[in-house]
This record gives C-alpha cells, structure tokens and sequence, in this order.
C-alpha cells in the first residue's frame, strides 16, 4: 500500500474495511506526534505483526487538563509522518479537532476503578479523555491489534480493561518502555526540559531501580519500599513528587496488609521544574540464567538484571541428522537448558515465582561450527570463516513460573508439576558478520593469546579478533551470547 497521510476519518473506515476485505490484519499505534523512538518501536512491531499499520496523531484536548501543556505540546506532522513511514507504517491517520469532535460532540467513555487513581486522580478528567479518543480511533481504524506503551502502564492497563468490557475487538499489545542511554524514558515533554532540568529528570529512572535493587535484595516490605521511592525524588531540588507509589497491576491498588509481590508496578510521577514526567517499572521474581557464561552474565548485569547463575546438566548432542534448522537447534538446546533447571528447583526455595533464562549460541556456516576442540581446529575454523559471512544464531527460552500450589492440578508439565509455568517464550535472533582477510600466522597468535576453547566460531567479536569484522547486520549483544534487544520485550 502507498504510504499517505489520511486527515478524514472516512477515508480510513473505507481503508480500513478494505483491507479486511483483502484478509489484511490492521495494527494501529495511537500517538500525539513528536515521535521518538519510544513511539517507533511501536510501530516496528506493529509492522512486524500486521499487513498494515496506522499510525494515528492526535494532540487530543480532551485529554489535557492543563491548557498551557496543551498549548506547549509540539506539533511536527510532517517529520512524524517520515519517522512513522520509515519506521514501515503505511498510512499516517492526522485528523483535526473537528474530525474527532464535531460541533454537538457529547459522547463520552469514562470508566470507575484503576482509571480513578494515580494520574487519574492527579489529573481528574485525564483518562476520559484518553479512553474516549482511543475509543473512537478503535471505531475509526477497526484494528486486529493496537500497540501501547508500558510507559503509560495505568493508561495501558485501562485500555486494556476498555477494549475488554466494550467487547471491543482489538488485540491491545504493550510494548517495553524504551529509555535514553542514561536511563531516562523517551518523552515528547523530554524537550521541553533545560540542561539543568535534563539531569535532575534522571532521578525518576534512578529512584525506580535503585528500589528494585533493593526488592530484589530481598526488601518486601511495601511501606518502605515507598518511601525509598518518594526519597529518590524529594532528595533532588529541581524534583517535585507528585506520586510514588506500589500497585497492583490490574487494580492499580497499592498493596494493603500485603508484601510487595513480583508483578506490582512501581509507580512515579513528579514536576521537574513545571514538566510533569511518569515512568514505572515491574517488580519481577528473581531471574536465573541456566549458563556458566560469565559473558551472557555481564550482559544481563549491564543491562540491570540482578540475577543467579544455575548452569543446566543436560544432555546437548544434536543427532547428525536432525531435522532442525539451525536455529531451530539453539531454541531446542536453550528450551532444554531452561527446563532442566526449572525441573531442578524446589519451589520451596523460589516463593515468589522465578524466571528461567536458558541460551545457546552457535555459528553457521554452510554446517553449524562449534566450540574448536584444540589449536588445529580453531585454526581451521577461522580459515573458514575469513572473506566471508557467516551467521551468529542465538536461541533463547525465557520461563516464567510460580510454586504450583495444587491449583493448576498439574502434574505432567515440563516442571514436573512443582511449577507453573506462567509465561514462555522461545525464539531465535541472527546477525550476519562479515570477516575479512587474516594469515595462519595471526590466527595463531590469536588463539594462543586467547584461548578460544568456549567460544563456538573460536573468537569473541569483543577482543582484538572484532577489528576483521567488516560488516555486522543485527544485535552485537547476540553474537556475544546473549540476543538481549528481543529478549528485553519478555524480561
Ligand atoms: P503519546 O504520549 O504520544 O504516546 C503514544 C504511545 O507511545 C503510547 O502508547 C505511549 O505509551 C507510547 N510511548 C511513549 N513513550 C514511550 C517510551 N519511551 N517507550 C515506549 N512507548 C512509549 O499516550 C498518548 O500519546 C495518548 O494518551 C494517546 C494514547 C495517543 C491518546 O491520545
């Protein structure tokens, strides 16, 4: 489909109904413009999920309570419409206030409940704002699937509970919050901070891990949880808290005469100078990597994930002739790594759940090459690598469980019934690397300098070897061991 930008709403039914017709499915991002990464890695997954993809941008008034805000909020259509178009949307859906309100408008969504507190008690008519645009962008577009951010996690949520109680029939997704380098969740209000005001905004993001840290050091207390929250804010002079707060994620009800659990959601929400910021994060059961890699550790720990290592014992001969593809193998032998240690835990020891992350990583090139079993080998393998390409495939299997407390009435399932499993997801990431020309000699040198004996490929792209790397297409994380940018949607 050519890529245009739509501004009446008509002409997006009729788009939209067209499409169907042709057995399309339809994803919708709903922005209100000045676009930035955060929203664009909406619209990369609704483009990888779905035919066709709106991306709609709307400054809604409705929404607004505070008229300078609404009055202050950037308004770039035409660079949005390329950022959106580049990202794979097809259609960029700008209706004006009149589109979506014409005179007489005197329909509204509102809804009791989780929408009633936090920003919606900050903000008294917020989320009716929202829900009725969104409500109408749903009836407009009529979208298999709809992409939200985690960022707004309240407004996520009530989405969610919208579409559901409406009978609505849309696919709401949530999408990872996406962070500058620093830490700081991408905002539109982010440029409207000054550079004294740009460092201070960075305590939201510091105060929500720095109380993680502290779950995830075994601190449930929720009470103190909160005012550890609070301090991380009211400790930094530019800050003015508005909210910090644990909830629960449905109800958005802080936890009475209850711990804090994995799942309940850290909630902030403050002033730096008069730009009011949000951001949130998940409390998550403890993580166990089911691999001796202390690479695929410093990944995870460089990226903030406490976690413990429990290396698999499992059997990981692939048959000569298997039938799985490549990638297929890493996925079976991370499955096989992460159940085994699943099937090793006593849920007594994991009260809260766990999470089980197992990863195999090989290289393929015309055949799988493993780990070289002495110098000769890594000598040959790195000659058959040189001017050339080769695949890095690494395969993941991320399990969610909680202790199994006879509900589930299990029994037979991949954790022995000890374990529920909540969530799993599997998959296997590429990258493509180009190496160039290199002597026997320096191959030699190389191993005998680094030993290569763990690595399948025989190098690490991270030492000296990386300097023949000509080209690179995908995830560096992946080609170390761990396929982290697809993996971070699931952690
Ligand atoms: P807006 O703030 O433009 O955000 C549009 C979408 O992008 C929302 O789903 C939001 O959660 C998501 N988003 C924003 N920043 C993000 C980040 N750093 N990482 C991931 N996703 C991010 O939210 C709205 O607009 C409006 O309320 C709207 C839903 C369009 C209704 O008017």
């Amino acid at each position: 489909m050519e890529k245009t930008i739509i501004h009446d709403p008509g002409e997006i039914r009729r788009l939209s109904a067209s499409a169907r017709r042709h057995g399309e499915s339809i994803g919708l991002v709903t922005t209100m413009g000045a676009l930035h990464e955060g929203h664009l890695s909406l619209v990369r997954r609704a483009t990888d999920e779905n035919d066709t993809v709106v991306v709609s941008i709307f400054v809604n008034p409705m929404q607004f309570d505070d008229q300078n805000d609404l009055a202050a909020y950037p308004k770039t259509l035409s660079a949005d419409a390329d950022a959106a178009f580049s990202a794979g949307a097809n259609i960029v859906f700008a209706p004006s206030v009149e589109h979506i309100y014409p005179d007489g408008f005197s329909t509204f969504v509102d809804m009791t409940g989780p929408s009633e507190r936090l920003c919606g008690s900050s903000r008294p008519s917020h989320f009716k704002g929202v829900l009725t645009v969104v409500a109408k962008l749903f009836g407009i577009c009529a979208p298999d699937r709809a992409y939200f951010g985690e960022k707004d996690a309240q407004q996520l949520a009530i989405v969610k509970k919208m579409a559901d109680e409406l009978s609505i029939p849309v696919e709401v997704v949530g999408c990872p919050t996406i962070r500058e380098a620093d830490g700081l969740a991408m905002s539109s209000r982010n440029a409207r901070l000054s550079a004294d005001e740009r460092a201070a905004a960075l305590c939201l993001y510091k105060s929500l891990a720095e109380t993680r840290t502290l779950f995830d050091a075994g601190e449930k207390d929720a009470r103190k949880l909160t005012a550890h929250l609070a301090d991380g804010i009211e400790a930094t002079p530019l800050a003015r808290l508005d909210y910090a707060t644990i909830v629960d994620p449905l109800t958005f009800e802080p936890p009475i005469g209850r711990p804090a659990r994995p799942g309940d959601l850290l909630m902030l929400a403050a002033y730096i100078g008069d730009v009011r910021l949000i951001d949130n994060m998940k409390l998550q059961a403890p993580l166990i990597l089911a691999s001796a890699s202390p690479r695929r550790t410093e990944i995870l720990a460089a990226h903030g994930h406490k976690h413990v290592v429990i290396p698999a014992d499992a059997d990981e001969t692939i048959a000569d002739d298997s039938p799985l593809t490549p990638a297929e193998v890493t996925i079976y032998l991370a499955e096989l790594k992460a159940d085994t240690v699943l099937g090793n835990l006593d849920p007594k020891d994991w009260p809260d759940g766990c999470r089980v992350l197992g990863v195999d990583t090989i290289v393929y090139k015309d055949r799988i090459i493993g780990k070289p079993v002495d110098e000769a080998d890594a000598l040959s393998i790195l000659r058959s690598l040189k001017n050339g390409v080769h695949e890095v495939i690494s395969g993941a299997c991320l399990i969610h469980a909680v202790p199994d407390n006879g509900q589930a009435g299990g029994g037979d399932d991949e954790a022995g019934g000890r374990f529920r499993v909540t969530e799993r997801h599997s998959f296997a990431d590429i990258t493509t690397i180009r190496l160039g020309d290199y002597t026997d000699e320096e191959i030699l040198a190389y191993v005998r300098a680094n030993p290569p004996y763990d690595k399948s490929g025989s190098y690490a792209i991270q030492s000296e070897w990386g300097r023949h790397v000509l080209e690179l297409c995908g995830d560096i994380e992946n080609v170390i061991g761990l396929p982290y940018q697809r993996l971070s949607t699931y952690l």
